[in-house]
């Protein structure tokens, strides 16, 4: 009789295995498909006007019900396999129940065996198998834990941005010179994007980076601010090879400021306090002056403290901007970065910036990336870049003399 039973069990011990291994992947490729979905729905979501702009509201509900009907099906494929575990140890068992119940039944009538054997066999078999059934429940409860394990370890092992055990050199107050010296870089293993690019920016000085877009400008200025590792060559600070130098040390020098700078949800005064939380009123106020922020705050009823995003004020493009550079100004850093820092500006509120600007870059190691070339004819060195090399190197003068690739710009700039 215990054969009889152990038999069905190892048939579906075999079943319930194939069945969790299929199913493992499965849930593997939900927790993606999860991501990717809610993740395109936030993103539709903010940019809604442009889809009503571009009437792509039935192309976007499309792709949203793509992913759905993906997820759907990945559902169903999971639940079509648990239910097939459930319903093999339903049948197994209904098989196994039988059979005993016929061989106990041709015992009992043989007198080889007592009623009192055949009811205790069968309450001991049921302490047996109990478990074994919830196992079936558990078990795909437990695989879909196992492929959430499988996600994380994927996270627990990408390279920490900040290895301590490279990056080992602390920086303390910083004279600001800035080397790159034959630096390659790439994002994809097949294609470089720089090549070879050689350059001082000497403490305190400016270097502009012109070129067509997509030429490497905001690449060589990640590297700079040491978002990016260089693939060949390197990048020093001080003549500190900047890959061994310690993340927060030297980006406590640093203040960058992005064409589409990022704002939190709160208020100004929040939001260019963030740097420096604890600096002084007039030091904030200093900020505020200096980025020209209270030529607009002083419009709204509550001033520096108006909460902006999605639950207050809506800012122009030039508002933010600005915004960001009051924040770069109060966090005082000894390296800057401007990547088209001032391309949402309007001309005027532009005229206003140019002497802010002015002021952030003295004394500081600067690399100012612009569309509007008016913006850059100050800087100790412009460098112009296409296709992810330096094609020249130069003041402003002298490339306007050479009549190269800057001059081009430069001209076809002041003719519109
Ligand atoms: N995150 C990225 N992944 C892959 N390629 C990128 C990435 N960012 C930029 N690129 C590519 O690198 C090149 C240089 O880009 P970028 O430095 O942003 O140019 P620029 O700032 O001069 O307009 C472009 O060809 C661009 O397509
Ligand atoms: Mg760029």
């Amino acid at each position: 009789m215990t054969i009889f039973v152990l038999v069905p069990v190892a048939i579906f011990a075999f079943i319930a295995l194939k069945a969790f291994a299929y199913i493992r992947p499965i849930f593997r490729v939900r927790g993606k498909l999860n991501a990717e979905v809610t993740g395109r729905l936030t993103e539709t979501l903010n940019g809604v006007r442009v889809i009503k702009g571009f009437n792509a509201e039935e192309q976007e509900n499309k792709t949203f019900e793509d992913g759905v009907e993906r997820l759907f099906q990945n559902v169903k494929k999971s639940l079509t396999a648990t239910a097939l575990i459930t319903s093999s140890s339903t049948l197994l068992l209904g098989l196994a129940s039988a059979g005993i119940m016929g061989i106990g039944g041709y015992f009992i009538m043989q007198n080889t065996m007592t009623y009192g054997d055949f009811i205790s066999f069968t309450l001991f078999l049921g302490f047996m198998i109990a478990p074994i059934v919830q196992m079936s429940n558990i078990g795909s409860q437990l695989t879909e834990a196992m492929a959430g394990l499988d996600r994380t370890q994927e996270i627990m092992e990408m390279d920490e941005e900040d290895d301590s055990t490279v990056r080992t050199v602390k920086l303390g107050k910083i004279k600001g010179d800035i080397v790159f010296e034959n630096v390659a870089f790439s994002y994809d293993e097949n294609k470089e994007v720089l090549h070879d690019i050689s350059f001082d920016a000497h403490a305190g000085s400016v270097t502009a980076l012109v070129g067509s877009s997509g030429s490497g400008k905001s690449t060589i200025a990640g590297l700079a601010a040491t978002f990016l590792n260089p693939k060949g060559g390197k990048v020093t600070i001080d003549g500190i090879d900047i890959s061994t130098v310690n993340l927060s040390s030297y980006r406590s020098n640093l203040g960058v400021v992005l064409q589409d700078d990022f704002l939190y949800e709160g208020t100004i005064r929040e939001n260019i306090l963030f740097p420096r939380p604890h600096a002084t009123e007039d030091q904030l106020l200093a900020a505020v002056q200096g980025a020209y922020v209270n030529e607009f705050t002083d419009r709204f009823d509550l001033g520096l403290d108006t909460v902006i995003g999605e639950r207050g004020v809506k800012l122009s493009g030039g508002q933010r901007q600005r915004i960001s550079i009051a924040r770069a100004l109060l966090a005082d850093p000894k390296i800057i970065i401007l990547d088209e820092a001032t391309s949402n500006l309007d001309t005027e509120s532009e005229a206003f910036i140019q002497k802010s600007l002015h002021e952030l870059m003295k004394d500081r190691t600067t690399f100012v990336i612009a569309h509007r070339l008016s913006t850059i004819q100050k800087a100790d060195q412009i460098l112009v870049i296409e296709d992810g090399n330096i094609v020249e190197k130069g003041k402003h003068d002298e490339l306007i003399a050479s009549k190269g690739r800057y001059w081009e710009l430069f001209t076809y700039q002041s003719r519109i």
